[in-house]
């Protein structure tokens, strides 16, 4: 794999996989997102009525839909066309959000102090230059402004990683490899689709975020509640190491 793949590549991967992506998405988007992502995202972001949010990803858009129909005046990008497309088609006519296709690393069209939140769902490990992204972030964010993004938990998922398992198939422990390496690497998703995405350490991802001018306000690794469980008791086996983490940060 090339250490320097660039962000290109990896859009032109998810070119060819938004539709099948898309199809595991509900309102509610595909499980882990209702598991994990959603309740952290929405307890850490709070009350978004009247709030200029962008969504920054938005992929087929079921944030930005739900964001907006609690009031939130958003506005969504994403660098894959067929992302866009799609996200188009979903939203309908009563819902006002405002899509975009554009470069999370680059988003000179939209002014500076222009939103005073931004959420960023599982994207920013797809970027090759996150730096630019959390500098972008800061610009267009007012003074105030919060900016909220979950990504696969570093320490863990890492691009040599996964279940160490008996003959049999039992699950044994998670292993762990390659952490201190940064750059692309592919990942499997869905049944044959590699995608890329790039990994950094946790040092970096922190430090990174305070060399921008952030203040971080919290992090959460969400691991799946008792209503979930219930629901879902397959996920059990995720109450052994996290796969997410959220950050919240202050401009
Ligand atoms: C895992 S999906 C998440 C989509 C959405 N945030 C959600 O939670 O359903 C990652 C998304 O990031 C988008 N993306 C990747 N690189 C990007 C970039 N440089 N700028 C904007 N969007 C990008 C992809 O097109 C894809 O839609």
């Amino acid at each position: 794999m090339n250490q320097n793949a660039d962000t290109k590549e990896a859009i032109k991967r998810w070119e060819a996989f938004a539709d099948t992506y898309s199809k595991n998405h509900t309102e509610q988007g595909d499980l882990h997102k209702e598991v994990f992502l959603n309740p952290t995202l929405f307890s850490l972001m709070g009350n978004v009525k009247n709030k200029k949010v962008l969504d920054a990803g938005c992929g087929e858009g079921y944030l930005s839909r739900i964001l907006s129909k609690s009031g939130a005046a958003v506005t969504a990008i994403d660098y894959t066309p067929r992302m866009i497309e799609i996200a188009k088609e979903r939203t309908p006519h009563n819902l006002v959000i405002d899509y975009k296709h554009g470069n999370c690393e680059d988003l000179n069209a939209l002014g500076d102090k222009s939103f005073d939140l931004i959420v960023s769902n599982m994207v920013i490990q797809d970027l090759a230059n996150y730096e630019k992204a959390f500098q972008e972030m800061y610009r267009l964010l007012v003074d105030g402004g919060r900016f909220i993004f979950s990504i696969l938990h570093p320490c863990f998922v890492t691009p040599e990683c996964g279940w160490e398992k008996t003959e049999s198939g039992e699950k044994l422990h998670w292993n762990v490899d390659q952490y201190f390496y940064e750059g692309a690497y592919e990942q499997g998703l869905g049944d044959k689709e590699k995608m890329l995405f790039f990994h950094r350490t946790l040092t970096s991802y922190i430090n990174t975020l305070i060399k921008t001018g952030f203040v971080l306000e919290r992090i959460v690794e969400p691991m799946p509640s008792d209503e979930m469980l219930k629901k879902y008791p397959s996920f059990e086996e995720d109450l052994r190491c996290a796969d997410f983490i959220v950050f919240k940060l202050k401009k």
